[in-house]
């Protein structure tokens, strides 16, 4: 059911259901949260079974207001303080010791927990008025496009949650930026809205965390899961001349087949085919414009039932690096011909 929460009749449904354990998807300006009751375990347990997500991948838990955070957090360092008060609301989760109140099934079994507050007013109104933290994962079915729509959300769970808080479009359209400043040096263990370069210039230098290897423990237990993906195979077009080698591989590429790609490419494309379906993230000069395009795009391409999707590179600057984060995981480079593997 979809809620409209500036409604106070939508608002009081939304409430208690949550305060029965039952599950409220959420805006914020990232991606739609799939909402439990922080503080419910068996609410948090739901979220788990509905998105077939495997247990030891922690929730967020999402705030309202900054002395939430003191709640749910054991210790507070200087440079979350700092971050908070630049970001937040934003588009930037910190991970910080948890207290004994934040469940074992929020935290995905570690003594951390993830906190953001979302810039997203409909949001904080549903929090405060809970009155707990709401537990969220995007709220998409593990593996699929996480949602910026409330019909993405709708479309995956139907009718198995109490309810979808319609926000329209989400504003950023990326997940946030995880920081851990549990660990020395500080680590950004997921690239998001906040671009990098803004939280170095006010705690110093992070790393970043890479791939995890299948043998390690993965940093974000999330990053070890495969993410993201369309139904079809996905191939990434890098370096020049892109426009005129598609137009090569659109001869025989089977259809229907997609593309997610820039003004620039786009436009040395002419006309364009019925059977070949473009979805167009905007210029290269403007990646939050692609970041705010792509789980939309490849939800189009699903729901024609592409077979093939070609999908342009973007320079990796600002939200460029979480916008690449996203591609590099659904794509595979495409190599147009042996000679040339630009
Ligand atoms: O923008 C966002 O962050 C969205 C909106 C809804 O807030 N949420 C989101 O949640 O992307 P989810 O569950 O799809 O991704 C959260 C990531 C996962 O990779 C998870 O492993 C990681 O955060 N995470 C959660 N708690 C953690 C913790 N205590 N330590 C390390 N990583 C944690
Ligand atoms: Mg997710």
């Amino acid at each position: 059911m979809l809620l409209d929460i500036s409604r106070e009749e939508d608002l009081a449904f939304a409430v208690a259901a949550l305060r029965r354990g039952e599950l409220v998807a959420f805006p914020t300006e990232t991606v739609y949260g799939l909402g439990a009751d922080g503080f419910n375990e068996d609410a948090c347990r739901a979220i788990y079974a509905a998105k077939g997500r495997p247990s030891d991948n922690p929730l967020i838990l999402h705030i309202a207001d900054m002395s939430d955070l003191r709640d749910i957090a054991e210790e507070i360092p200087e440079a979350a303080v700092d971050l908070a008060e630049a970001f937040w609301p934003g588009p930037l989760t910190l991970v910080l010791k948890k207290r004994k109140v934040v469940s074992n099934t929020v935290s995905g079994g570690l003594d951390t927990v993830a906190v953001r507050m979302p810039d997203n007013d409909l949001a904080r109104t549903l929090i405060r008025a809970l009155g707990h933290p709401l537990a969220g994962p995007s709220a998409n079915v593990s593996g699929h496009p996480s949602p910026t729509l409330a019909a993405h959300v709708a479309h995956d769970f139907g009718d198995h949650i109490a309810g979808v808080v319609d926000g329209g479009p989400c504003r950023v359209g990326v997940e946030s930026t995880i920081v851990d400043l549990t660990t020395s040096p500080y680590a950004i263990l997921r690239p998001g809205g906040i671009p990098r370069a803004r939280i170095e210039a006010l705690i110093g230098p992070v790393t970043m965390a890479g791939p995890t290897a299948a043998d390690e423990a993965p940093k974000a237990p999330g990053m070890k899961y495969r993410h993201y993906a369309p139904e079809a195979p996905a191939y990434l077009l890098t370096g020049e001349r892109r426009a005129e080698r598609i137009l090569v591989r659109l001869a025989d590429a089977p259809r229907p087949v997609g593309m997610l790609i820039a003004d620039e490419t786009l436009a040395g494309l002419g006309e364009i085919e019925p059977e070949v379906f473009v979805w167009n993230m905007g210029s290269f000069a403007h990646p939050e414009d692609a970041a705010h395009r792509l789980f939309e795009g490849l939800r189009r391409m699903d729901a024609i039932g592409v077979k093939e999707i070609y999908i342009d590179a973007w320079p990796r600057v600002g939200i460029g690096e979480a916008l690449m984060n996203r591609i590099d995981k659904l794509s595979q480079p495409w190599c147009w011909n042996k000679e040339d593997p630009s």
